[in-house]
């Protein structure tokens, strides 16, 4: 298989600068190694002495759960920046569960929570809690997945969710050099996000936008006939849950010798879950296989040759940016947002803030996740 360097992707990902540009001051915190897999009520802290802007306002930070890394991180760099500033911080993991989700941000807006941000399980399933907050004169931020169905969200932050979908699927395009193709027909599967992450749609779409007109064309063949989102989602965007469709997929279609040209993974979590499989019912070879966050392991198996791709994706710029945000919310200011068109939830279209993504494999980790600050050597050792 061809091993080209994919220009429109690494030029996305010069023009973007080496780390995901989201406009805030780069964030002080590297990644967490904690991934602790209980679920618990992590910090309700004071933090004293500061002397920052916060004036120890309390800022409630909902994330979803500890199982995957990215959250674990996500909710360490937002608590130790918002600190940083100089705000008191309720950081609340959800294990998730919903109804545990919904009960945590209810307690944050009875215990005096002056801006809320939120990171949801299920998009649609905070109503209540919203309605809540909007009745208390609370902004709400969505951070990373936006909040569905409800007027009371304020904005929301995120990265550029099609862009990513892009990104993967060109790399596909180009690895396979699908345009030049000719008669040449290659297999792919695809596994996508959970259905109740509004940020899975966006994904697929981005990259089966690329792709489908090779499907169409019959330049690109889905062996099993899984095209739909529906059928391809995987549900709490579980390794496990992607793994035993991938074991279904390679036991039904692959066993008898059909090779596997590329496997189109949404996320590293799914990633992680199709390479499992591959591992225990495949030939020994690994396809092009996509996935995004950088995750520990997964940035392990890019090194090993077993990932071909990830999306990295800064959660510390991720963090700088919703912590100027609450600020800019606190003081009255004019609220940094950089597209008032994409995300509707039903009911608005929120003004969003987009950080950019940036192409990862293993040729540039070393500089994106290493001399970043992001992982130290020895976490991917
Ligand atoms: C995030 C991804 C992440 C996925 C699973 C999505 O909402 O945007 O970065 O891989 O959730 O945690």
């Amino acid at each position: 298989m061809k091993k080209k360097i994919l220009s429109v992707v690494l030029s996305l990902a010069l023009v973007g600068g080496l780390f995901a540009g989201c406009g805030g001051n780069g964030g002080s915190t590297g990644g967490s190694t904690d991934t602790g897999s209980t679920d618990t009520q992590a910090t309700t802290s004071d933090d004293g002495g500061s002397t920052a802007s916060g004036g120890g306002k309390k800022v409630g930070v909902s994330m979803p759960t500890k199982d995957l890394q990215r959250w674990n991180q996500d909710g360490a760099n937002m608590e130790s920046e918002l600190k940083a500033a100089g705000y008191d911080v309720d950081l609340q993991y959800a294990a998730n569960d919903t109804q545990q989700q919904l009960s945590q941000v209810e307690n944050m807006i009875n215990s005096g929570c002056s801006v809320l941000v939120i990171a949801a399980i299920e998009g649609s399933s905070l109503g209540e809690a919203l309605d809540m907050a909007k009745e208390n004169n609370i902004p709400v931020i969505a951070y990373d997945r936006l909040l569905m169905d409800s007027d009371a969200v304020s904005y929301y932050a995120t990265f550029d969710n099609y862009m990513v979908g892009t990104i993967q699927g060109k790399y596909v395009e180009e690895q396979l050099d699908l345009k030049n193709a000719g008669d040449k027909t290659y297999n792919i599967e695809f596994t996508a996000g959970d259905p109740g992450d509004n940020n899975a749609g966006f994904f697929f779409n981005g990259a089966y936008d690329v792709l489908k007109t090779y499907i169409d064309k019959g330049t690109l063949k889905v062996v099993s006939g899984q095209t739909k989102f529906e059928d391809v989602a995987t549900p709490t965007w579980g390794t496990d849950v992607a793994q035993k469709r991938a074991e279904n997929i390679l036991s039904t279609y692959y066993a008898d010798g059909t090779e596997l040209d590329a496997w189109l993974c949404s996320n590293d979590s799914t990633a992680l879950g199709v390479e499992n499989a591959l591992a225990a019912n495949y030939n020994g070879k690994y396809p092009i296989i996509t996935g995004q966050d950088c995750d520990i392991e997964n940035t392990k198996n890019m090194i090993a040759g077993k990932q071909s791709m990830s999306v990295f994706k800064d959660t510390r710029t991720l963090a700088s940016q919703v912590v100027k945000m609450v600020g800019q919310i606190l003081n009255g200011e004019d609220v940094d947002v950089n597209d008032t068109e994409t995300y509707n939830n039903n009911k608005i279209t929120v003004p969003s803030y987009l950080c950019e993504p940036v192409f990862a494999d293993a040729n540039n980790y070393k500089e994106l996740l290493i001399d970043s600050g992001y992982y130290t050597e020895d976490q991917l050792k």
